[in-house]
């Protein structure tokens, strides 16, 4: 039941990090390379050259960053596992000193009163695995779900929210397609496998999972809506096609068994035939769905960008990010609704939802005054209260992210914390945001403004459209 406040009573507050881009020490007590290690150490693949290689020093400063966190009341902290660390070369034996690592902050997040969600793999594939062939490799589907194995035996009996993997759509587009990200390929058939294999390893590690102690597991995807720049058909039939290549390319298959048929004739001779028996595995029932939430696209017909055929826009004015990405906080609640529509009536995270601002520098004492951020913050939580006013099953929401850290190709240049870090002595300073969030979850989202919904009957809020098509 939604409180007054418009948030159900169990609705999970946290915030969100992923291993390589906070954690520094990447080959410390063991641990073994990994893809994001090797290719931010290739000259021009990163800002200014930026690596992992100290972030936020997290590895070993741990435990003041639980402390953080407890003192700013955060209820929740979804984190990822460096697989490198857990095994040397990414598989074979465990590497205990990686192991007993993610075993101490599960420890102390639990006696913080802090309720981890793990997820297994947020783009830090082994350099190791990448040498055999990576996730081009159908051998990835069983390296992944052993992996998956030795995580759920070792840490099941205290974590019980899972997820697998964390965007894949970014894996196959960003690191096979782009050459964006690491492993830095640009080849399209090498895309949509890897992207299979990642659906595959999926399934496996879901298998792996029903097996073991229990708890809950999903996928964590990053969806946009797509909408058309104009009312021509073109563009139109455009934003369908950026849609089934970003959004359906992986629900579809999960949800639904199959992949959008709009995707054999988007890849032409690079789409493989696809063995049947694998859809069963990738469709093995899970427990709830991670949906990251950014901004939206705005789409244009145009032959010259591959795959979709297809290219975002942003009008002029449009407000936006310090990553140039449109604020549409609308687009939040639109997306959790067409999941619902689309794929039923299931329990969904927001995973991760943030934006990174150029901060003003501290004041005397006081904390950084981000103000863009504290209202990007509200506007896209007031977006998931409508979403719940509209029927949809939204369990938690996870801002991205609990500290400034490296911002993939954009290095340090890109900060998205809610708590600064200043990377020469490694001070962590609250933000305004941080404190606002704070405020949020003391008052189970009280904070955030009047509630329109409040004292309302009818489920259907102001914008509800039904089912739309990103
Ligand atoms: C998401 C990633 C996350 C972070 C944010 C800004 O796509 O999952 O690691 O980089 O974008």
């Amino acid at each position: 039941m939604p409180s007054r406040t418009g948030f159900p009573d169990h609705f999970l507050w946290g915030v969100a990090t992923s291993a390589y881009q906070i954690e520094g020490s990447p080959l410390a007590d063991g641990a073994s390379p990994s893809i994001w290690h090797r290719f931010s150490h290739t000259p021009g693949a990163t800002h200014g050259g930026d690596t992992g290689d100290v972030a936020c020093d997290h590895y070993r400063r741990y435990r003041e960053d639980v402390a953080l966190m407890r003192d700013l009341g955060i209820p929740a902290y979804r984190f990822s596992l460096s697989w490198g660390r857990l095994l040397r070369d990414g598989r074979g034996p465990a590497n205990p000193p990686g192991l007993d690592f993610y075993s101490r902050l599960i420890d102390l997040l639990l006696a913080a009163g802090i309720r981890p969600m793990v997820t297994l793999c947020h783009w830090d594939l082994p350099a190791a695995l990448d040498d055999l062939g990576g996730w081009r490799h159908r051998d990835s589907i069983d390296w992944f779900a052993d992996y998956a194995e030795l995580a759920f035996r070792a840490y099941g009996d205290r974590v019980d929210l899972w997820a697998t993997f964390n965007e894949p759509w970014m894996m196959s587009d960003a690191g096979y397609l782009k050459g964006l990200h690491a492993p830095g390929h640009r080849d399209p058939g090498e895309a949509v496998r890897a992207a299979h294999h990642l659906l595959c390893a999926h399934g496996a590690a879901v298998e792996r999972f029903r097996a073991g102690p229990g708890g809950a597991i999903g996928l964590v995807v990053n969806l946009e809506p797509k909408h058309p720049a104009t009312d021509a058909a073109a563009d139109a039939a455009a934003a369908a096609r950026a849609g089934a290549y970003m959004n359906r390319h992986y629900l579809d298959p999960l949800f639904l068994g199959h992949y959008p048929e709009e995707l054999p004739a988007m890849f032409g001779d690079a789409w493989p035939r696809w063995e049947i028996e694998d859809f069963a595995r990738i469709r093995q029932p899970i427990d709830f769905l991670g949906v990251n939430y950014y901004s939206r696209g705005i789409v244009r017909d145009d032959p010259a960008s591959p795959p979709a055929r297809a290219r975002s826009i942003l009008p002029e004015h449009a407000p936006r990010t310090a990553m140039g990405w449109e604020i549409h906080p609308d687009g939040l609640r639109e997306i959790l609704e067409w999941v619902k529509a689309r794929y039923g009536d299931l329990p969904l995270y927001v995973t991760e939802n943030g934006a990174a601002f150029d901060d003003p520098p501290a004041g005397l004492g006081g904390p950084i005054e981000d103000a863009p951020r504290v209202e990007y913050l509200r506007d896209h939580l007031s977006a998931t209260r409508t979403a719940l006013a509209n029927g949809v099953d939204v369990r938690g929401y996870f801002a991205w992210s609990l500290l400034d850290n490296f911002e993939w190709q954009y290095g340090y240049a890109k900060r998205f914390g809610l708590v600064h870090v200043d990377f020469t002595t490694q001070r962590r300073t609250p933000k305004r945001s941080a404190l606002f969030y704070r405020d949020v979850i003391r008052s189970h989202g009280g904070a955030i403004g009047p509630n329109p919904a409040a004292g309302t009957v009818s489920g259907s809020g102001p914008h509800s459209r039904g089912a739309c098509a990103p």
